[in-house]
């Protein structure tokens, strides 16, 4: 065996001289990425195994995965060592026949690299993609030149504007492998593949050669049209890589090769140094920080969690049981009366209905799903189950009722987690005689789509069941981010300073739909005031004790109560599109005449600034806190809780990427003109004297104070 340098050997199989194989080993764990000693250890591979007397290369990786990608970590940082472009030349160029053994995932330009080799083989459980588009980038190493070539425009679209994952057998279908190796002997099979095309004298195979694919699609132009029209381009609204990559499969169809990999080279320039994919970059390793716990060991236990109680089986609890039963863990739904209950379920069941309707699972399997849900109306059918969620409406009495009852009923080493959205869980665990098994497993609304759950830790939540909850979240497809107790926790807290200031624009005569649209382009689904007008205004207003002392008051004595009344905010037509309501802009104009400031009109970056700097400013609160862990999770909270654009990367990191300072100057302007709710919290003084960003804020263990 040779070490070419630490991450790359190379052997060689067989007899010299008679046919023997030379065998690229790559080690560089995690994935394999594509960082430069991986580079230079396969340039100097594939140099030595092509002067030797071999008469074929199989190129393999060690560990959990063949090559997943670039390194994502080294984007934007000096280039050293051989280019990936001189790895693929070398051995595409190879005067023998290079073959590709793929485990794991090939993915990006670990997919990339396979495409320059003449022949891919795989085993069964492996999967191939190009995943570039989820960090705001298009595959810029020949991929989005080669796999039409394969596959053809129409698929290749689809397979780089969603990154999705293809199974080793699909891959086969479309030729973008070979041939299918044994499971677990793929080194022996691709071996033996090798030696087979030699001696069959199979060509070369050039992936950049086959011409047919694009050649055909060039009389169909119609083809992108159609894509950038269809359903799916309404998801990228904001996000650059998607068009970048339409356009480079154009280039395909249209340019000779070389030409169409100049194309891909700027448009990947473009991207890559965009603010864009920085912020989906950062993303990318923000979701895999969430689940790091200062304070919470990784081998700290996880306890079984088989089956699970939720209390209430209204939009909430309905919404938290269908996430179990999806993964399989058996539910009892708990309610106070018959009808409640069965109204719940009813709604289960449509929204099942509807998913099957949509083909997400066979209609079949409505049943299925349903029959893993035990209706009931006593807490006392919960003493078997593992887990215990309360999710009633938020009344602090009612919530310690549960509790203490819950305190009699559930088994030894049950967790009682409350689903509350802001109250005291220190508080709500004093009900129970072991505040060490309660905690906050706060889901976002509608529970079976929004992807956050906020874990809280209360004063006395002991380690494993910390560990229990972030691990069974990330079990039921959750991204769960660890926070302390305090008012409306990470999410609502930051929430509550950007539905001030919505108001306080309205007072200063800031029309809904300018507060709306501003969001909207900021990249949000949403303004606060649509999203009102879509939960009905009148949640928490009373006709008996309504005094018409704020909008909202005068909107719900109209009887504008929101969409459900075809009116709110906006005024509503049959198909529920929203328009500018006279009757709205009248109630608006005389509370502005009222607050005593100047009727002023605001522009779209006024809006923006007086939404999003009190959310930063509350966030660095929070972070000094220690009522969450990192900045970066408090951005995951944004993006999966509230879809705060990811290619904005939360507003922690929309503030790094402002400047802390800037933010810090923009702060005391608005203090100075509106007073001290504007103060600018310590910690962004500090930062922006130091010159520091949130992301530098080290991790810590949650305050429990
Ligand atoms: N670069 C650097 N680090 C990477 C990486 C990459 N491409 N891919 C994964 N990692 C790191 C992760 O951050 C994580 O680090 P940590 O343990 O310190 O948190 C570790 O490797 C393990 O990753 P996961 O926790 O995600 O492990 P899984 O087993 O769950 O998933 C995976 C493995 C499917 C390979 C997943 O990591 C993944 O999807 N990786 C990214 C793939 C990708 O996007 N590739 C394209 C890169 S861009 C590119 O290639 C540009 C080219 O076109 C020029």
């Amino acid at each position: 065996m040779t070490t070419i340098n630490d991450v790359t050997d190379l052997t060689y199989d067989g007899e010299p001289g008679s046919g023997q194989i030379a065998v690229i080993t790559l080690d560089s764990p995690p994935v394999n990425a594509l960082s430069a000693p991986v580079r230079d250890g396969l340039w100097e591979a594939f140099n030595q195994a092509t002067a030797s007397d071999a008469s074929a290369i199989v190129l393999i990786c060690e560990g959990r995965t063949f090559i997943a990608g670039a390194d994502i970590t080294s984007f934007g940082g000096p280039a050293t060592g051989k280019s990936l472009l001189e790895v693929q030349l070398m051995m595409e160029n190879s005067p023998i026949p290079v073959v590709a053994a793929i485990h794991g995932t090939a993915l990006g330009g670990g997919l990339e690299v396979a495409l320059c080799a003449h022949y891919r083989i795989a085993v069964p459980s492996a999967k191939c993609g190009l995943p570039e588009v989820n960090l705001g980038l298009l595959p810029g190493a020949g991929g989005t030149q080669r796999l039409p070539r394969i596959v053809g425009p129409q698929q290749a679209l689809e397979f780089m504007t969603t990154g999705m994952h293809v199974p080793a057998a699909e891959c086969l279908d479309s030729g973008l492998v070979d041939a299918l190796a044994t499971e677990g002997n793929l080194r022996a099979d691709a071996v033996a593949y090798a030696r087979q095309l030699v001696a069959e004298g199979k060509p070369l195979k050039k992936v950049r050669d086959n011409d047919d694919k694009v050649a055909g699609a060039r009389d169909t132009p119609e083809i992108f049209s159609a894509f950038r029209a269809s359903k799916a381009a309404r998801k990228w609204r904001g996000f650059l890589a998607p068009e970048a990559i339409i356009k480079c499969v154009e280039a395909a169809v249209n340019l000779p090769f070389d030409e169409g990999i100049k194309r891909e080279q700027e448009l990947f320039h473009g991207l890559v140094t965009s603010d864009e994919s920085a912020a989906q970059r950062y993303v990318f390793f923000a979701e895999r920080q969430v689940w790091k716990m200062p304070d919470v060991p990784r081998e700290t236990e996880v306890l079984a969690v088989e089956s699970v109680g939720v209390i209430g089986a209204g939009t909430m609890g309905g919404g938290i049981t269908m996430n179990f039963v999806n993964a399989g863990i058996p539910v009892t739904i708990v309610e106070t009366t018959q009808e409640a209950l069965d109204r719940g379920l009813a709604v289960v069941r449509a929204n099942y209905e509807r998913s099957a309707k949509n083909g997400r699972f066979p209609l079949e399997d409505v049943d299925r799903r349903m029959a893993m849900i035990t209706p009931s109306l006593s807490l006392s059918d919960l003493s078997d189950v593992d887990l215990i969620i309360e999710a009633v409406f938020e009344n602090m009495d009612i919530k310690k009722e549960i509790f203490a009852t819950l305190d009699d009923v559930a088994k030894p080493g049950a967790i009682l987690a409350t689903n509350t959205s802001a109250l005291n869980i220190d508080e709500i665990a004093s009900a129970t005689a072991r505040p060490e098994w309660v905690i906050g497993m706060h889901f976002f609304s509608p529970a079976n789509v929004m992807r956050c759950v906020e874990v809280v830790r209360a004063k006395h939540t002991s380690l494993e069941v910390i560990n229990t909850a972030m691990q069974t979240s990330k079990r039921i497809g959750k991204l769960a981010a660890l926070v302390g107790v305090c008012p409306g926790f990470v999410g609502n807290r930051m929430l509550a300073q950007r539905g001030r200031e919505a108001q306080a624009l309205l007072d200063e005569g800031a029309m809904p739909w300018e507060v709306d649209k501003a969001l909207y382009e900021f990249g949000f689904a949403m303004g606060p005031f649509q999203m009102s007008d879509l939960a009905g205004l009148d949640i928490g207003w009373s006709k008996d004790t309504s005094n018409g002392a704020t909008i909202r008051d005068q909107l719900c004595e109209l009887d504008r109560r929101g969409q459900k009344t075809s009116a709110g905010y906006y005024d509503y037509d049959e198909n529920r599109t929203p328009s500018p309501s006279p009757i709205t802009e009248e109630i608006v104009r005389a509370f502005a005449a009222k607050s005593g400031r100047d009727a002023r009109t605001f522009t779209q970056d006024d809006i923006t600034e007086r939404l999003v700097l009190p959310m930063i400013n509350e966030g660095a609160k929070i972070l000094a806190e220690h009522k969450a862990m990192r900045s970066s999770d408090i951005d995951m909270i944004w993006i999966t809780g509230y879809n705060w654009p990811a290619y904005r990367g939360g507003p922690m990191f929309y503030a790094d990427q402002l400047g802390v300072g800037v933010v810090l100057e923009r702060l005391k302007a608005l203090q100075a003109e509106y007073g001290d709710m504007w103060a600018p919290a310590p910690l962004i003084e500090e930062l922006a004297a130091s010159g520091g960003t949130f992301a530098s804020v080290p991790a810590s263990p949650i305050s429990t104070d």
